[in-house]
């Protein structure tokens, strides 16, 4: 269904590599990689429990029925995977209902009070999502849309909450255990941005009407196409090692060119799965995204002409449109386009932009799918994750884990005043003082 194409690399390059990608496979297949108590992702679609996908879809129905709005509190991988195919798939104007509103994301006091008053009136449930249970940022909008929904439901509140967490540790779940909202588990051994096809992904998809069935579908077709540790067959690998190739070469950033608008969330989840795998010990791509041609009115100028250090994996996956230019007798320079489809425009503009970055020092790839759909997008995010996993290996660097998010943690938490970082407090302060900046 992919198509990787305008590689750098051709059949010998990749046969020089085989043995070393295979070698790579093999470790993380066998659970001798690093991370690899986190390696649940690879083969959790095509062994998820049916009865879950089914209990899954009977709580979002009920909420579809009810709901003007479900609001799901998360962070990271706990919603950017959700909230990247629900954009991608939903219509770009008008709301639907339930509308699917994020929070827990930020720590933007004005976001949770317009949210506050944008629920106002409005028949609300809320999904929860932390695998940790122990997230400032999620629980603190938590506590403000629980204490709203005591408000509106009295000792009934409950019934309005859906706690995505854990299994057995952390405070979410103690709320679960002590209040009883209904809850879904997030595997032990899946990392929060490997998690979309989990139900951290999957109830709100299912709550936004979306195809969950579908959406696995695409990603058990995914299991089948990409866990080949022949280089030669899989495409998802060869991705991974043109990205290190690239990278080796001193191109350290890499730009994920949609030209859809609706995947601008898509580009977001991709930033965050690679960014966080592969940026450590002093390494990693730093991925970045375009959204074209809107971007090529602002960020085409210094793709093209700035500092050499990037190249493009062009996203070659639009919606489907037969959209053409309508005939007109203003003078509006279009008269050649009469009759043109709106999509090869689109197409011109993507092979234009390409030949032009190229010839100027940023090399292309494109992944091309032609599936927009929840079968598609759940194919791609495989796909992705698999690229993600094989080029952290070939960097040396451990795929799953975030050891660096924990400095910004302690030193929030110590300034913030939380009793377990007590310790960090002074010192921080003053380093503050002294930059005058407290
Ligand atoms: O990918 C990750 O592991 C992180 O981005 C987490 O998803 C994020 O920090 C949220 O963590 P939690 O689900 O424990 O609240």
């Amino acid at each position: 269904m992919i198509k990787f194409k305008n590689s750098p690399l051709n059949m010998e390059d990749y046969q020089k590599h085989s043995e070393g990608i295979k070698k790579l496979h093999l470790a993380m297949e066998e659970g001798r990689a690093a991370g690899s108590d986190y390696l649940g992702w690879l083969y959790y679609a095509s062994s998820f429990d049916k009865n879950e996908v089914d209990r899954i879809k009977t709580h979002a129905k009920k909420i579809r029925d009810q709901a003007d709005v479900l609001v799901v509190a998360g962070i990271g991988g706990s919603y950017l995977g959700a909230d990247a195919i629900i954009r991608a798939l939903e219509l770009s104007f008008g709301r639907s209902k339930p509308e699917i509103i994020f929070c827990g994301n930020n720590l933007s006091g004005a976001y949770l009070e317009e949210l506050i008053s944008y629920l106002d009136g409005k028949n609300f449930y809320v999904n929860v999502i932390s695998k940790s249970g122990r997230t400032l940022e999620t629980a603190l909008a938590f506590r403000f849309l629980k204490d709203l929904l005591i408000e509106k439901h009295g000792s009934d509140y409950y019934k309005y909450i859906y706690a995505t967490t854990d299994s057995s540790s952390g405070a979410l779940r103690k709320q679960v255990v002590e209040e009883g909202f209904v809850s879904f588990e997030v595997p032990g051994n899946v990392g929060g941005r490997f998690s979309v096809m989990t139900p951290v992904g999957l109830f709100p998809l299912a709550v936004a009407g979306l195809n969950i069935d579908e959406f696995l579908e695409g990603f058990i077709e995914g299991e089948k196409d990409f866990s080949s540790e022949n280089l030669i067959d899989n495409l998802a690998y060869q991705y991974g090692l043109v990205r290190n190739h690239y990278y080796n070469q001193g191109k350290l950033m890499e730009i994920l060119v949609t030209y859809e608008p609706a995947l601008g969330q898509f580009a977001e989840w991709f930033k965050q799965l690679f960014g966080e795998s592969e940026g450590k010990d002093g390494r990693g791509i730093f991925p970045i995204s375009v959204a074209n041609t809107t971007d090529l009115h602002s960020l085409g100028q210094i793709i093209q002409d700035g500092k050499k250090i990037f190249f493009e994996t062009v996203l070659d996956l639009t919606k489907k449109t037969s959209l053409s230019v309508p005939s007109s007798h203003m003078e509006d320079d279009l008269g050649y386009l009469e009759g043109e489809r709106v999509g090869v425009m689109t197409k011109n503009a993507q092979l234009a932009t390409l030949i032009a970055h190229e010839e100027a020092g940023v090399p292309n790839l494109i992944l091309e799918l032609d599936d927009y759909s929840e079968r598609g997008l759940g194919y791609l995010m495989y796909f992705m994750m698999r690229a993600c996993a094989m080029t952290s290996y070939l960097q040396g660097v451990n795929p799953f884990d975030q050891p660096g998010v924990e400095a910004y943690k302690t030193n929030m938490l110590a300034l913030m005043g939380n009793p377990s970082y007590a310790q960090y407090r002074q010192a921080l302060v003053d380093k503050l003082v002294s930059k005058g900046l407290i």
